[in-house]
């Protein structure tokens, strides 16, 4: 059976994510995008797993600096959200407080958490490529609300309906 792009984004629709931004440094330029790829893949040794688009700059950055920073965004930063998919990459980090992580990708200050990795192993994924990160840093900066993708629209969490 072929599944076309539209039935499987129709269907990826019903999926809620949370919401990331993952940064890198590379040739001293900082570069970062939206990402709701984000997976939490082992606990020993720590690993997680982001998948990017072949085609995007960020693509190239990670691909050759090796490294990223996974920041984890509260409801309040959804604008962020919307910059980090959309704004040319130059307009990107204007105005944002930032901290380097060790791997010196920066870390947003008002996430509510950032990992810090290196790539261990990159497999190919179709369009995408698939970027394991060894977490050598991590820290919870807040205990805000996370912020949820959901439809093409984004919404937090703290509005969600706790089951009985
Ligand atoms: C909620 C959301 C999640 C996204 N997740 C991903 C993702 O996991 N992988 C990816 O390659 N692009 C993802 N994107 C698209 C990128 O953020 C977008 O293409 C960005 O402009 C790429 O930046 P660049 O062109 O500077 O590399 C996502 C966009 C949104 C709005």
């Amino acid at each position: 059976m072929e599944i076309s792009g539209e039935t499987l984004k129709a269907i990826m629709r019903n999926y809620p994510t949370g919401v990331t931004i993952v940064t890198t440094v590379y040739n001293n330029e900082y570069y970062g995008l939206t990402v709701n790829s984000f997976t939490s893949l082992s606990l020993n040794p720590p690993l997680v797993l982001i998948a990017i688009d072949k085609r995007l700059q960020s693509h190239e950055a990670i691909d050759k600096s090796n490294v990223y920073a996974v920041n984890i965004l509260p409801d309040d930063m959804k604008d962020l959200a919307i910059k980090f998919a959309t704004a040319p990459r130059e307009e990107r980090f204007k105005g944002l407080k930032l901290r380097t992580a060790k791997t010196g990708a920066p870390i947003i200050e008002g996430s509510i958490a950032y990992l810090d990795c290196k790539v261990t192993a990159k497999y190919p994924g179709g369009d995408h490529t698939i970027f394991i990160g060894e977490i050598v840093d991590a820290q919870i900066l807040n205990n805000k609300a996370p912020l949820i993708y959901y439809n093409r629209g984004y919404y937090s969490i703290a509005q969600a309906k706790p089951l009985p």
